[in-house]
């Protein structure tokens, strides 16, 4: 069966890899002689975080945080809720972040600032997009895989009323798309 194309194609499967080698690498230079703890954002954050565990080799652990700020919507609610708290122990140990997207930044900083009250050693951000226009915080990632504008994207873990999470692919929908799906 072809796949059907869903939305306008940003970033390809091969350039989702690339950016993960080239991100994989630099976490290990920096993370060289330590250990870390690999804190996925669920869902949007899951293929993206298999990737980075692919392509590092630093030792690592894993574990999955749920913050939400959106509902079924295109624009976030501006509340953050902590639906699911990681069980691993943070206290002096290096966190990296993983997420799908940054946004406002709205949900991050509300999880950053949670994450900071079991006395990590350090704490990191890897985000495989940054909507750095939309941005109301003045938050930084310190990995980002790709740059992009102010598009609302589906695919590779990131959803569109819950739906495209598995789409091997980043892509973007716009107006009359949306009601295509
Ligand atoms: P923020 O709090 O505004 O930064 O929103 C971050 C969250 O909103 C992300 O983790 C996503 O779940 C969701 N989000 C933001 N932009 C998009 C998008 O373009 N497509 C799908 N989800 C998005
Ligand atoms: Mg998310």
């Amino acid at each position: 069966m072809a796949e059907k194309q869903i939305g306008k194609i940003l970033y390809t499967q091969e350039d989702i890899t690339r950016r993960a080698k080239e991100i994989g690498a630099q976490i290990d230079k920096d993370y060289e002689g330590e250990e870390v703890i690999f804190l996925g954002t669920l869902k949007g954050s899951v293929p993206w975080l298999v990737d980075i565990m692919k392509y590092t080799t630093v030792p690592s652990s894993v574990d999955f945080i749920t913050a939400s700020s959106y509902g079924s919507s295109m624009t976030s609610s501006g509340v953050v809720k902590i639906t699911y708290e990681p069980a691993i122990n943070m206290y002096k140990k290096n966190v990296i972040v993983v997420e799908d997207i940054i946004d406002t930044g709205n949900t991050l900083k509300y999880l950053l600032a949670k994450l900071e009250e079991r006395g990590p050693k350090s704490v990191r951000v890897c985000s495989m997009l940054n909507k750095e226009p939309r941005r109301t915080t003045n938050l930084h990632a310190d990995y980002v895989g790709f740059e992009i504008d102010d598009l609302f994207v589906i695919g590779y873990g990131l959803d569109y009323d819950q739906k495209f999470r598995g789409l091997p692919y980043i892509s973007y929908i716009e107006g009359d798309d949306v009601e295509l799906l």
